[in-house]
């Protein structure tokens, strides 16, 4: 950061006048009182609706902070771009493609549908997700117990986090597998069309899905794994390369085609960005070669987006030129 300081050479040189113009665009989302708080859940539904956090952090390491950006949310479904980038890592992408597909589903993300190879539509929706888990429990290292791969992946989700330590909510990985009747549905379906690899222990598989979707954070830790996704896998806070820039291509082709639900085509158009929603209202945004943001807003629009997130994208390409066309 100071031999940057020094030659005068960050990424965005103006950042005390950047961050002005973000504290603008938070302030006037911030009114946006639109959208409901997922209920789905009790330990989701508990959460306040006024809760607004924004963090970014440049590939150089420059951060900017404000509102509830140290306020504990499980990553849900911002984990399924975390785990596919892990797969692609260590089974390389023909492997984890014979699985799961490229192309948006055009549905919902927990719709009982196959894609015509009756293979999952992509990694970003749940079906496309327990099949990377899969992958990631039975292909590499299968002599691995259960409890060691959740530390082992939970380890390289702090590692994408600059070796911040995660929190795991316990109560949410219980609610989530006592709600999960369309999730187990799902994975009935692929076990009918032997879409799992061989040796697949079905509960193991789910309940290590539903651990990933359980797995705590903060908007600041969150902004940092996109840090490490914008920067192509070196994380600018720890200098650790901890994913291939191949599989970081991967992630973010597939988050900007079918990362935002089933407004990912209009979020690519409108916004231009890789990003990744969950239902607790976060939302891991990438700015290739730039930087990476975490937006946390818990109330969600009727596709599952937050309300407030979704909306701070589209004013920051306003004021800037990211949008990638
Ligand atoms: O599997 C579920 O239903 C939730 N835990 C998924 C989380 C989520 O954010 C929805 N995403 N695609």
């Amino acid at each position: 950061l100071l031999s940057y300081a020094f030659r005068n050479q960050f990424i965005i040189p103006e950042f005390q006048e950047f961050s002005k113009n973000i504290e603008e665009i938070y302030w006037k989302c911030k009114e946006n009182t639109n959208g409901k708080v997922a209920s789905y859940i009790p330990q989701l539904k508990r959460m306040s609706p006024d809760y607004w956090g924004v963090s970014i952090v440049t590939i150089d390491g420059q951060r900017f902070s404000l509102g509830d950006v140290n306020i504990p949310f499980t990553i849900q479904s911002c984990s399924k771009p975390l785990s596919y980038g892990i797969a692609l890592d260590l089974l390389g992408a023909d492997v984890v493609h014979t699985y799961v597909g490229q192309e948006p589903s055009g549905r919902n993300f927990n719709e009982l549908i196959l894609d015509h190879n009756k293979k999952p539509h992509n990694p970003m929706i749940n079906a496309g997700a327990i099949i990377i888990c899969s992958l990631l429990k039975t292909m590499y290292s299968p002599e691995m117990s259960s409890a060691e791969k959740f530390d082992f992946t939970m380890n390289f989700f702090e590692r994408l986090a600059g070796n911040e330590d995660l929190g795991f909510n316990n109560a949410v990985f219980l609610s989530e597998r006592e709600c999960a009747d369309r999730n187990y549905a799902l994975g009935f379906y692929m076990k009918e069309h032997k879409c799992f690899p061989q040796h697949t222990k079905f509960g193991e598989c789910m309940d290590f899905y539903f651990q990933c979707c359980s797995l705590e954070a903060n908007c600041d830790l969150v902004s940092v794994m996109a840090a490490t996704l914008a920067n192509g896998g070196i994380c600018p806070i720890s200098e650790e390369k901890v994913l291939k820039p191949e599989s970081v291509r991967d992630v973010l082709s597939l988050m900007h085609s079918c990362g935002m639900y089933d407004y990912s085509g209009q979020f690519a158009f409108k916004v231009g960005l890789p990003a990744k929603s969950g239902v607790s209202g976060a939302m891991l945004v990438v700015v290739p070669n730039v930087m990476g943001m975490c937006l946390y807003s818990p109330p969600l629009d009727a596709l599952g987006n937050s309300c407030r997130g979704v909306q701070f994208c589209e004013e920051l390409v306003k004021k800037f030129n990211f949008h990638r066309y």
